[in-house]
């Protein structure tokens, strides 16, 4: 006999899904791999707006025919936010501990609401919030995500790769106009504290010079490099977080979310280098060009499988953990491990040193 969800729901498992922070390409794609994967054995509920949506049990119920269509869509049919009540950041890169009432009321509507655990799909900041649900008595299970890859415990995220893509095509697209003017191309691209964007599209992007944060910078330096190269035109990628000599990182006028806005490096260097007359400067920031649209083929394998290890650690009840990918393996690690530290570049690592020797300059 056919039965509908809504009759069954009685007898039905119950689980919740949250995304937090900033929106990334490949969270539809871990949702619905998460929701195909267990129904119709689990009654599913999505919240809305990061951890605020179980707090005030504003949702929508799950299923395959619902989340498919979003599949592979950008951003989140859930919606997100960078600051409020949950903002899991503060400050540069100070992560902040939510208020305690706050935790108490959303464990009252996780208990309300009968839940047997709940997903997470967060990057650092949202995972020490998750970890302060699991100590109140929430079972959380983790997934990795974040367009700057900064999540320690896994060797990538979800949407990293296709920020990459779009850093690189951008950079392609730069390659040619800096041609055919004899000029320097700066882009810019996010990373506050961790340079993987940076890196990656640089190097992939024929970039002759890249700033990170984990490597200081000097924008003199940055110029000799690029008088002594036998030809006019050049490709630089800046991270918004690049540390630079004298400067430190570029704080921009405004703050849009819990956490201080950088960026303006881009520009600062093209003014430095057309004070001289040998250079003729101009600088692009892609900005959230790098987190919009749809992920990648690369993301959409890797969020499928994310999703697909999350609903079977529902099965095994495998609580306070994260789904990490290490080793071309799919397996998980506390998530509080994931947050004692961010995974930032390892200036003397193997990409970088390649990446020295095949005469890429960090400005240092
Ligand atoms: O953490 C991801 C990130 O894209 C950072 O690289 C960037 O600094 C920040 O989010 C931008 O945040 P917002 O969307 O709040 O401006």
């Amino acid at each position: 006999m056919h039965k509908t969800i809504s009759n069954m729901s009685t007898l039905l498992p119950r689980i919740g899904i949250v995304n937090g922070g900033g929106d990334c390409p490949g969270l539809n794609t871990v949702m619905d791999a998460i929701v195909r994967s267990l129904h119709p054995e689990y009654e599913i509920f999505g919240f809305y707006k990061s951890f605020e949506g179980l707090k005030d049990h504003h949702y929508v119920k799950l299923d395959p025919s619902f989340t498919s269509r979003y599949r592979f869509m950008g951003g989140t049919f859930l919606k997100s936010t960078t600051h409020g009540v949950f903002a899991g950041k503060v400050g540069a890169g100070g992560l902040r501990l939510v208020d305690d009432e706050i935790i108490a009321e959303t464990k009252k509507s996780y208990d309300d609401l009968g839940l047997q655990c709940l997903i997470v799909l967060g990057g650092d900041g949202t995972m020490v919030t998750a970890c302060q649900l699991q100590a109140a008595g929430i079972n959380v299970i983790g997934v990795p995500k974040s367009i700057d890859n900064d999540l320690d415990g896994t060797e990538v995220t979800f949407g990293f790769q296709t920020a990459v893509d779009i850093a690189t095509e951008a950079l392609d697209r730069l390659e040619t106009t800096a041609y055919s003017h004899d000029r320097v191309m700066i882009l810019e691209v996010m990373g506050r504290d961790a340079g993987w964007i940076g890196l990656h599209s640089g190097v992939a992007g024929g970039a002759n010079v890249i700033l990170i944060p984990e490597i200081e910078s000097d924008f003199e330096k940055v110029a000799h490099f690029l008088r002594h190269r036998d030809k006019k035109n050049a490709l630089i990628v800046a991270s918004e977080g690049a540390r630079i000599k004298n400067m430190g990182q570029i704080i921009s006028g405004s703050t849009t979310s819990s956490e201080q806005k950088l960026g303006g490096v881009g520009d600062a260097l093209a003014d430095y280098l057309n004070q001289f007359e040998e250079f003729e400067a101009r600088s692009t920031t892609l900005g959230h060009i790098q987190r919009g649209g749809k992920p990648s083929g690369f993301d959409r394998l890797l969020s499928a499988q994310f999703g697909y290890q999350a609903a079977k650690m529902v099965e095994q009840k495998t609580y306070g953990q994260m789904v990490v990918y290490n080793c071309s393996s799919f397996v998980s690690q506390p998530i509080e491990a994931c947050v004692a530290k961010l995974k930032t570049v390892d200036p003397n690592g193997y990409l970088v040193s390649s990446a020295k020797k095949m005469g890429i300059h960090f400005g240092d």
